[in-house]
């Protein structure tokens, strides 16, 4: 298998190859300007990673040898034209050696049904939560939980992607690796999740666990916290370095997911870190002088009792920020059941005040952030008008079911508000209207029938009283949002109990959003949100709604070539 291709100076080849078979010849090589400059002469049975920088300019010419070795990953890219145009994937599927084009990811994407148009997702392999999320010049970077060697869970890295409208990514090479090739001490663990921040100088600096080789992923293993600073061009790490492994007095194994941010008032570093404390689901509050030498300040949080009652075992991915003048924080709770409905996989937020280190709650009760349960590990970045998050669509209990080449979703970008109630409130950014393909006025009761299916559309309207909306898919099956009396309902027809609900006193209006089988809801200016991600459909080809007027706007692929 040979490709060649025109090579700058500078352009960088990266790879993650195993050995398949004993071969007499170099798994792989690259020749420029037909002389052998890198070859991969072994290799081992689990993914290593390779890297090749150009030190010319000319025609590169790389040869495999399929029978004998996989390719998990593969791409090139220039430094001067990351920012343009990201990596570009060498595609290694079906034994072919191939540059890929924006055509031919399209082309593979429509291949997936399950591929939604507007939400992102990895190209291949696995992707859990977001992390690393900020904006600067002008652009979002969003950092990911990810797995390249297979679409399950694995040795976590770091993935990256950037985008100037939230919509449209552009891949970049993969950002951090474990510390160590987990596959060879057959461990689980790596670059687990964190946070960035930009720090005077204009640098972009991340906070991240590193689960250290573990041997069983429930307990006893020893997660340290690093520090990441990016080089300018976001191609790697300048530098990485542990700052803080001491677990404070009655902290188990859960030592995670680092959120860190600067207070002005306190002249101080702040880090938050999901935890449990003597077995109860808490947050644990870390303070610095210069972001890099981390110092215990207290137990900022622990969930109410119940939680650790009902299964919880520790907080993950916590988040925490001001919005107009009241601060929030955010926890999932591994392990929690819901006991009247069996609902896990939740998220929470909790309103009040941070002064001198110090959390007071408010009056309001926590606040369960997304009824549908497949919305987690959210992260958010910003100011008060404009604080942006994306959350992971996904519940291990519903985990994929069909083979693909990839697993995990974003939600779409959600903007944040509190309400006059001070309710967290969360509404989506609305794709560019360069997307929308079409825009159609319903009246109440019309059915909507498009026969090719639509794959990507949002809904809204505002109902009077009760409504109806079904939304019919590919497959015959029907999702259903309706209120009736004091709840808002989310469920499948036939398939859900209708535990996906919330309590609400009326709903005045809603924003849903379909995506080839994602389902987001937003009602009452975002103070109800519900996320599920069904895998039964794929496309809508009807669309009724009762008890109110609506309009519907159809949308394109952001990898659409048109
Ligand atoms: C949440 C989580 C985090 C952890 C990461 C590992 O989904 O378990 O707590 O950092 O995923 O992939």
């Amino acid at each position: 298998m040979s490709l060649s291709f025109n090579i700058k100076q500078g352009q960088r080849i990266d790879l993650w190859l195993k050995a398949s078979e004993p071969a007499a010849q170099p798994l792989f090589s690259i020749r420029v300007n037909g002389q052998v400059v890198f070859k991969i002469q072994e290799a081992p049975r689990y993914f290593q990673y390779f890297t090749w920088t150009s030190f010319q300019d000319g025609v590169a010419t790389l040869e495999w040898l399929p029978e004998y070795s996989e390719i998990s990953l593969c791409y090139t890219w220039h430094p001067d034209s990351l920012r343009a145009r990201g990596v570009t994937f060498i595609a290694t599927a079906g034994q072919d050696l191939r540059l890929m084009s924006g055509q031919d990811i399209a082309d593979e994407y429509l291949r997936e049904p399950l591929r939604p148009a507007l939400h992102f997702s990895p190209r291949t392999g696995w992707m859990n939560d977001p992390n690393g999320l900020h904006y600067k010049n002008g652009e979002w970077h969003l950092f990911y939980q990810y797995h390249p060697h297979s679409s399950q869970w694995g040795p976590m890295h770091w993935n990256h992607a950037v985008s100037r409208d939230l919509y449209h990514w552009r891949h970049y090479p993969v950002f951090l690796q474990p510390e160590q090739n987990l596959s060879a001490l057959g461990a689980t663990g790596g670059a687990f999740s964190g946070s960035a921040y930009i720090d005077k100088q204009g640098k972009t600096r991340f906070w991240y666990t590193e689960r250290l080789p573990a041997y069983d992923l429930y307990r006893g293993y020893r997660e340290v916290q690093k520090m990441a600073v990016a080089h300018d061009d976001y191609d790697k790490p300048e530098w990485v370095k542990t700052v803080l492994t001491d677990l404070p007095a009655g902290v188990d194994c859960d030592f995670r997911d680092p959120k860190v941010w600067y207070e002005e008032a306190d002249a101080t570093f702040y880090m938050i870190l999901g935890a449990s404390v003597n077995g109860d689901p808490a947050m644990l509050l870390f303070h610095s002088a210069d972001s890099e030498r981390w110092t215990f300040h207290h137990v900022l949080y622990v969930a109410p009792g119940y939680f650790r009652e009902n299964g919880g075992r520790c907080v993950e991915c916590p988040d925490f920020f001001c919005l107009d003048g009241v601060w929030v924080l955010i926890i999932g709770v591994v392990g929690y059941t819901e006991p009247t409905t069996g609902r896990h996989n939740l998220l929470f937020a909790q309103t009040g005040t941070f002064r001198n280190g110090y959390f007071t709650p408010s009056e309001q009760p926590l606040q369960t952030l997304d009824f549908g349960t497949d919305f987690y590990a959210l992260q958010t970045w910003g100011e008060d008008d404009r604080r942006i998050g994306f959350a992971w669509l996904y519940n291990w209990a519903t985990q994929k079911p069909v083979d693909s080449a990839y697993s995990g979703e974003m939600s779409l970008p959600r903007r944040f508000h509190l309400n006059t109630q001070q309710r967290l409130c969360m509404m989506p950014e609305l794709p560019p209207e360069s997307l929308v393909v079409s825009r159609h006025a319903l009246d109440d009761g019309d059915i909507w029938v498009n026969e090719k299916g639509c794959k990507a559309g949002i809904v809204t309207f505002m109902p009077a009283g009760g409504f109806r909306l079904t939304l019919t898919g590919d497959s015959g099956q029907q999702i259903i949002l309706e209120q009736e009396g004091k709840n808002l309902t989310l469920y499948e027809k036939g398939r859900d109990d209708g535990r996906y609900r919330a309590p609400v006193a009326g709903v005045s209006d809603v924003t849903l959003c379909f995506d080839a089988g994602i389902v987001e809801v937003f009602a009452n200016q975002g103070s109800v949100c519900g996320t599920r991600r069904y895998y039964s459909c794929s496309q809508l080809i009807r669309i009724q709604l009762s008890g109110a007027p609506a309009q519907l706007t159809q949308y394109r692929s952001t990898y659409s070539q048109e």
